[in-house]
């Protein structure tokens, strides 16, 4: 095992539900202290209950990760109040499926600021911490990153800006011992497809997975020293068919957006 998680101090952003309070879990049962934030403070709660069975010393705060310019601040307080902070998991995050022509440049700023402009806060706050600690950066990105699924521009821009942050810095933190880690989650049955203003999901053709299947891949790839995983992990396959043939890949994704709305 490349990197040791047992007595790691690990940060989780949107631990309150879904991927980000299954990986906290897993992380606390793997030995690791963990620090929860999200918005909603009963939610936390609850999984702070979860996780302390395995790791008494973990805690939760509720923050607002729109709130950009008071992130610097959470990041100082997360980190005294856990004694320092290994691993910083930038997983919250919010959906946009809504075709270009319904998008307003708010509603595109929005999903930025949460998406993007937060972790990115969040990593220069904590940058020396986790340099100083050899620990690691770990960024939940999505299959539509790398994918161009229809009615979701604004909501795979931010995630491909959050990608290509991720893959920069490992190249420049190429001196340090810090490993970044992006994860590309597929469809997982989680909250994020029940959110209000957005269109309904549709038939993806794809199986939709318990965030369960998350916790393993994730947690594997930081131990194993990984830079990516995808689940499930054919989809590393698919991005590799696109970039074979752009417009061939975005042609065929034109007659399956047709073939879902007819
Ligand atoms: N589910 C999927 O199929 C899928 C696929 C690809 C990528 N992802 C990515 O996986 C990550 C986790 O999503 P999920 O599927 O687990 O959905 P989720 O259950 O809705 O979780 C999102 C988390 O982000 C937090 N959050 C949202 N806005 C926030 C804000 N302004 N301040 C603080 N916390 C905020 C939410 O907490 P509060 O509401 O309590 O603040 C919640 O804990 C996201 O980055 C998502 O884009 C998910």
């Amino acid at each position: 095992m490349a990197y040791d998680l047992t007595g790691k101090h690990v940060l989780i952003t949107g631990a309150s539900s879904g991927i980000g309070a299954a990986l906290a879990e897993g992380f606390a049962k793997r030995g690791a202290t963990v620090g929860l934030c999200a918005r909603r403070a009963d939610k936390l709660d609850d999984v702070l209950a979860r996780c302390r069975v395995h790791a008494p010393d973990s805690q939760a705060w509720t923050v607002d990760l729109a709130d950009l310019d008071g992130l610097s601040a959470f990041a100082q307080r997360a980190s005294q109040d856990l004694g320092g902070i290994d691993v910083l998991v930038n997983n919250a995050g919010i959906p946009k499926r809504k075709k270009v022509f319904s998008l307003t440049p708010e509603i595109i700023e929005d999903v930025m600021r949460i998406n993007y402009f937060s972790p990115v806060r969040l990593t220069l706050a904590l940058l020396d911490e986790v340099i100083g600690r050899d620990g690691r950066l770990v960024y939940v990105s999505s299959v539509a990153a790398r994918l161009s699924p229809p009615a979701e521009s604004s909501y795979s821009a931010s995630k491909a800006a959050i990608s290509a942050w991720a893959e920069c810095l490992q190249v420049d933190l190429r001196d340090t011992k810090v490993k970044i880690h992006v994860v590309y989650p597929g469809v997982i049955d989680t909250e994020l497809f029940h959110l209000p203003d957005n269109d309904p999901l549709g038939n993806t053709g794809v199986e939709m997975l318990p965030v369960d299947a998350m916790v393993e891949p994730v947690l594997g790839m930081i131990e194993r020293d990984e830079l990516e995983v995808a689940v499930p992990e054919w989809f590393g396959d698919v991005f590799a068919g696109k970039y074979r043939d752009v417009a061939a890949f975005i042609g065929g994704t034109i007659e399956f957006a047709r073939a879902q709305s007819s």
